[in-house]
């Protein structure tokens, strides 16, 4: 059983993550730590909260975190998950809170009890998880992994032609927490904007005619047409889960150890994630990457944990 904490900016594929989460038996969701990104902190809350009452999971913890970048300004995401952050779905306003903790002292508290048993999965900017390493920097030795959905390697980004969203956001953050020992793994738009779920994939979930399945169907439709419109992705690319999946999938990535750095320099590659797969500076590798997927093979598991979890 792998144990986690989602830091996340919920957004329609951070929906989808907690929804797989749930439906995957080999994870724990120990907690959710929301932080600012494809919409303001206080609506990514709402929608987490929103969710997981949704799926029945109200006992998760969901915490309030950064509601800003370390340095720049606040931007969102609004054009690819609508205002609401969940596209064009409709959620009934959630009766639970999130907890009286600030978000960076429940991955203090979880990750310190815990030493060595709990994951951080990392699918928004990096907020959250700089301000724990800088303050509680005991974390870096005492959790197990941290898997970061962000980045783009040898991909286009999809903000900027160099950088991609979660990184772009923050870099800042970024660059603490890829220089701060903390053992990391990247999934990089290089393979999620592999892992596409398509029409057809979506098409599935009709039949079943649930809360769950029309959720699904609604903020996925969203930000697939976007997709289309803008960069020409014909499916939802499944950014957020591939990240959760390669916390207890990992037999579906290709991974590498490499030096890997962030531009946080103003300017036009600001926010660009890079190897230095030839080492010219002779760094010790500081984190790893997934450069390849078996990209179909991850959707297929995905649609049929989310169909059984729809029902
Ligand atoms: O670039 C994709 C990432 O940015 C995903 O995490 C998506 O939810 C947005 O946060
Ligand atoms: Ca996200």
């Amino acid at each position: 059983m792998k144990r986690l904490v989602l830091d996340t900016d919920p957004g329609i594929d951070d929906a989808l993550t907690i929804l797989y989460a749930l439906a995957s038996p080999e994870v724990k969701m120990e907690a959710i730590t929301v932080v600012n990104g494809n919409c303001p902190m206080e609506q990514g809350v709402i929608n987490a909260l929103s969710v997981l009452e949704l799926a029945g999971a109200t006992h998760i913890p969901v915490a309030r975190g950064m509601d800003k970048p370390l340095l720049l300004p606040v931007i969102n995401a609004e054009v690819t998950h609508g205002k609401s952050g969940l596209g064009y779905a409709e959620l009934p306003p959630p009766k639970a809170s999130p907890t009286e903790k600030h978000a960076v002292e429940l991955i203090r508290d979880l990750v310190l009890q815990d030493p060595g048993q709990i994951n951080i999965v990392a699918i928004g900017p990096l907020t959250n998880i700089a301000m724990a390493v800088r303050l509680y920097p005991q974390i870096v030795d005492a959790v197990q992994h941290l898997y970061i959905m962000g980045g783009a390697i040898n991909h286009c980004g999809n903000m900027t032609p160099q950088a991609e969203f979660n990184i772009y956001c923050d870099p800042h953050a970024a660059s603490i927490v890829f220089h701060s020992g903390i053992p990391f793994t990247l999934v990089p738009l290089d393979v999620t904007y592999q892992t596409l779920m398509t029409r057809d994939d979506l098409n599935m979930f009709a039949p079943l005619q649930t809360p769950l399945s029309d959720f699904v169907i609604k903020a996925s439709s969203y930000v697939m047409k976007y997709l289309s419109e803008s960069q020409e992705v014909m499916g939802c690319a499944l950014n957020d889960p591939l990240a959760l999946a390669a916390l207890f999938q990992p037999n579906l990535l290709d991974i590498n150890h490499l030096v890997l750095d962030v531009d946080t320099n103003y300017g036009v590659s600001m926010g660009k994630t890079f190897a230095d797969f030839y080492n010219y500076e002779q760094k010790p590798e500081n984190g790893y990457a997934a450069l390849n997927v078996r990209a179909r093979d991850f959707v297929e598991i995905f649609i049929e944990r989310m169909i059984k979890i729809s029902q």
